[in-house]
């Protein structure tokens, strides 16, 4: 009788302790959303993926934000209207949700903000919000969605943000190896990924990339003991607050998916992980990694890739007589 009680006992103990566990973890797995209406989403996905909101006609969200590769476009600084180069590296829209303000100086302060900029801004989408606008509703069957998802076919550029931010809350990658690790399937990562976590947390690496998105919650200095050299100009933080104090310092970017969403940092100019962790040590903590541990936090690193966005390509309606044409070359 006393021996079962301590069995149960202790195999309560057993199921608090993996609780506590995983509450000690700074890192947490990422949950499958459940989209609040499919219409919108479906809506935002189609507007996603048209290059109908940009003046060429030819550059789409997915066109920098490639959901075939990580959500990024894998080249150091996008290509933008007239093939224009981009002053910063792209990052990825997968998680982004998750980021407590968007860009990697945080200026805007959630995805529906987010994106209404790059549909005007001259150097990526190059076209304006009245454009857009009209040629959407210049398509009947783009109003029919509208009137699904909002409950009247008024095309505006309020429902068009709503929408694709709503499509990409629903970019989320759970199912990764690490997050099945922290779930307790011990298998599911070797002996050298564990040390990889190991060095990650008491390195201090988990001191800035952490959360279920291994980032994306503090703005923090790229610089913090020794100078990150680069041609870029951009300034983070100091753009938007205007303070001295805030020059370099830039939202701490997800970790979730890395390997997929190279090159590295806000100038891109870095290609390997390996690189970019043997510069977050000497950078960041002022700390020279050997061959071995580099390789191991890589290691690492490459379990945060989760299940990539599934779905129907969406088909997109075609434009009518009245429909603005593109502009490509002007
Ligand atoms: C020409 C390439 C290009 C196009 C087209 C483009 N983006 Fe971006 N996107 C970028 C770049 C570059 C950044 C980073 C800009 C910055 O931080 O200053 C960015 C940032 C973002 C972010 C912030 C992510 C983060 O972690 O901060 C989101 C979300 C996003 N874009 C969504 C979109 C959506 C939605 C569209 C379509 C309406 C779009 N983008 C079109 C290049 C592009
Ligand atoms: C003091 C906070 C801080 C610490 C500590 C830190 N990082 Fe970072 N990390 C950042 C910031 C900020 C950036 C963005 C830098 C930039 O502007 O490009 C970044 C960028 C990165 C990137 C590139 C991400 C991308 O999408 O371009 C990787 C990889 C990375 N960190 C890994 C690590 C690893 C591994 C460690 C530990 C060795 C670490 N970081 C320690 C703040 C930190």
């Amino acid at each position: 009788m006393i021996r079962k009680l301590v069995v149960s006992l202790l195999s309560i103990g057993v199921v608090v302790t993996s609780m506590n566990a995983l509450a000690n973890e700074p890192i947490q797995p990422i949950k499958a959303v459940t989209p609040k209406s499919a219409d919108v989403v479906e809506l935002g996905k189609m507007l996603f993926f048209d290059p109908r909101l940009s003046k060429s006609g030819f550059i789409s969200c997915n066109s920098c934000h490639n959901l075939s590769m990580g959500g990024t476009d894998n080249i150091p600084t996008s290509i933008g209207h007239a093939w224009q180069q981009g002053p910063i590296n792209a990052p990825t829209v997968l998680n982004a949700g998750m980021n407590l303000a968007q860009f990697w100086d945080g200026r805007a302060e959630d995805l529906k903000a987010q994106a209404g900029g790059p549909i005007a801004n001259p150097g990526e989408m190059a076209s304006n919000h009245e454009l857009a606008v009209e040629i959407l509703g210049s398509i009947p069957q783009y109003r029919v969605h509208f009137e699904k998802a909002f409950g009247s076919d008024v095309v505006n550029i309020n429902r068009v943000t709503t929408a694709i931010a709503a499509f990409e809350e629903t970019l989320v990658t759970p199912g990764s190896r690490f997050d099945k690790w922290l779930e307790g399937d011990k298998r599911a990562l070797d002996s050298s990924e564990v040390e990889g976590y190991k060095l990650f947390k008491s390195a201090g690496c988990a001191g800035c990339h952490n959360g279920p998105a291994v980032g994306g919650a503090l703005y923090q200095k790229f610089g913090v003991h020794r100078t990150y050299k680069t041609d870029s100009t951009a300034e983070g933080r100091k753009g938007v607050t205007g303070k001295d104090s805030d020059l370099h310092v830039f939202k701490v970017p997800t970790l979730r998916n890395i390997e997929l969403t190279y090159p590295y940092f806000h100038d891109g100019a870095v290609w390997t992980l390996e690189e970019a962790v043997d510069i977050m040590g000497k950078v960041q903590l002022d700390r020279d990694f050997n061959k071995k541990e580099i390789d191991s936090i890589v290691a690492f690193l490459k379990t945060l890739t989760g299940d990539q966005p599934d779905f129907k390509m969406p088909i997109l309606p075609p434009s009518t007589n009245g429909t603005p044409r593109p502009q490509p070359f002007n």
